[in-house]
């Protein structure tokens, strides 16, 4: 059979170079090859197995199509735009592997059910090692952890200088957020384990197909209830790109601080050199390339998250081209996440940490002021609110006296209220003020190694 079977005889006309060029998904679905392969083998065997076809004719189709699969992977097939898609050019190949037979594959499907099941197959695939990337990152935080349980690091809020915490509680709140990442990915991928195939075009079927079968030897849980809204169906592409929108979103705010500690005014870390850059004007620069560009790329995943969205808000029930849209907008945010991922992930193995200097961001802040007003509602039997009056006092005296808190004397503090003991002045040191956090999910090193083990063994 030379011709395209698939062919459209009942038009006069083939389609135009122009709407070729608008109509083919060749450039970005020819990455469903393995997805689509594994569909159409499933179909085959669910064919054979409820005589729909022969055994022969299911054999000579699943050979072929192994076949086919070999021939892709080892750089032995070059797609044709002119056959518009993945599943057209696969048909194709079919048929000049196998003949005539090959025409018996599309029996009782349709692409609209066969794209919908290769595309969450591709989802689910890819899902693993998305999952894997997050996870390693969570490691690389944990280790940095391990390290700085007792690292001062400024914690801020409103980007001003707020409570003094470990580097290693730092590290941990991102370990939390990329958990709940994960979470999400397993969810997401656990709603869209059901089965399209086999919904055909929209109404279902008159052969007498067993849908559970192929559920099963693709590793669905069951099959999808609603053949109209199974081929319509984009919510899991949606939730795929939301899952990957948030976590780029974790990932583009962690960018965020590592821009600004490398900044000469903070110091707090040094950038590796083959993750930076230079200027091409100013010999002195050492620029956060990698950190902005994973900040900058996050954009786009969530302008795609958008674009998926207006795709389906006006589309009727079931299948319309405009669906096909869809896989560009899923295969770019996830390489997109992926790769910043990697950067991050490198990052983390290779940033070092100057913690003198953030010793001394806290230490010319005031950010042990909260310790000294727990300390007088713990020893002087004060509310807080009147601590928290008293201790204002004590700032705006050290301030206009040019002096940081912990520098005022015991003298001097005590003319605030006689009471005040040395012990007070303990809790101005920012270790002191660290170690005391002692809550459940505090900065304390006695929590944080609380926490490094929970997280150890919830994540890792
Ligand atoms: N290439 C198409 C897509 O990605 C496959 C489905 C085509 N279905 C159709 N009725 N034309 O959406």
């Amino acid at each position: 059979m030379k011709k395209n079977p698939a062919r459209n005889v009942h038009l006069k006309k083939g389609p135009s170079k122009l709407l070729e060029e608008i109509n083919s998904s060749i450039e970005t679905d020819h990455r469903l090859y393995r997805e689509d392969i594994q569909g159409s083998i499933a179909h085959t065997k669910m064919l054979a197995n409820k005589k729909i076809i022969s055994k022969n004719e299911g054999n000579a189709i699943v050979k072929g199509l192994n076949k086919i699969l070999k021939k892709i992977e080892t750089g032995k097939v070059s797609f044709k735009k002119e056959l518009e898609d993945i599943h057209m050019n696969i048909e194709s190949l079919l048929f000049k592997e196998i003949g005539i037979t090959a025409g018996k594959l599309h029996t009782a499907r349709s692409r609209n059910d066969q794209v919908v099941t290769d595309f969450k197959l591709w989802i689910k695939n890819n899902s693993k090692s998305l999952d894997k990337n997050i996870q390693q990152l969570q490691k690389n935080l944990i280790n940095v952890s391990k390290k700085h349980l007792n690292t001062v690091l400024p914690g801020y809020t409103h980007l001003q200088i707020a409570q003094p915490i470990s580097l290693a509680h730092h590290c941990l709140a991102y370990v939390e957020m990329f958990g709940r990442d994960r979470t999400r990915l397993n969810d997401c991928v656990n709603r869209l384990n059901e089965n399209p195939l086999g919904s055909a075009a929209l109404a279902g079927t008159s052969f007498p197909i067993d849908r559970n079968l192929t559920s099963k030897l693709l590793g669905f849980k069951k099959p999808t209830v609603n053949a109209l809204d199974s081929v319509s169906d984009r919510d899991f592409a949606v939730e795929f790109i939301f899952v990957l929108s948030l976590l780029s979103l974790h990932l583009s705010r962690m960018a965020e601080e590592i821009i600004f500690w490398a900044n000469s005014q903070f110091n707090f870390i040094d950038l590796p050199d083959d993750l930076a850059t230079g200027s091409s004007i100013m010999p002195q620069k050492k620029n956060p390339d990698g950190a902005e560009l994973v900040r900058g790329q996050s954009s786009l995943i969530i302008g795609n998250l958008s674009s998926l969205l207006i795709i389906l808000k006006g589309l009727p029930l079931a299948y319309s081209k405009d669906l096909q849209e869809d896989k560009k907008l899923v295969f770019k945010s996830y390489d997109t996440v992926i790769l910043s991922l990697k950067v991050m992930n490198e990052l983390w193995l290779k940033i070092k940490f100057n913690s003198k200097n953030m010793l001394e961001a806290v230490n010319k802040s005031n950010a042990t002021a909260s310790d000294l007003a727990d300390w007088i509602v713990q020893e002087l039997d004060l509310s807080f609110r009147e601590a928290y009056l008293l201790t204002g006092k004590i700032i705006a005296y050290a301030n206009n006296n040019n002096k940081k808190l912990k520098d005022l004397s015991l003298t001097e503090l005590k003319t605030f209220n006689r009471n005040i003991s040395n012990s007070a002045k303990k809790v101005l040191s920012s270790v002191e003020s660290i170690k005391n956090k002692t809550s459940f999910g505090g900065t304390s090193p006695q929590s944080v190694k609380k926490t490094i083990q929970y997280a150890i063994k919830k994540y890792l």
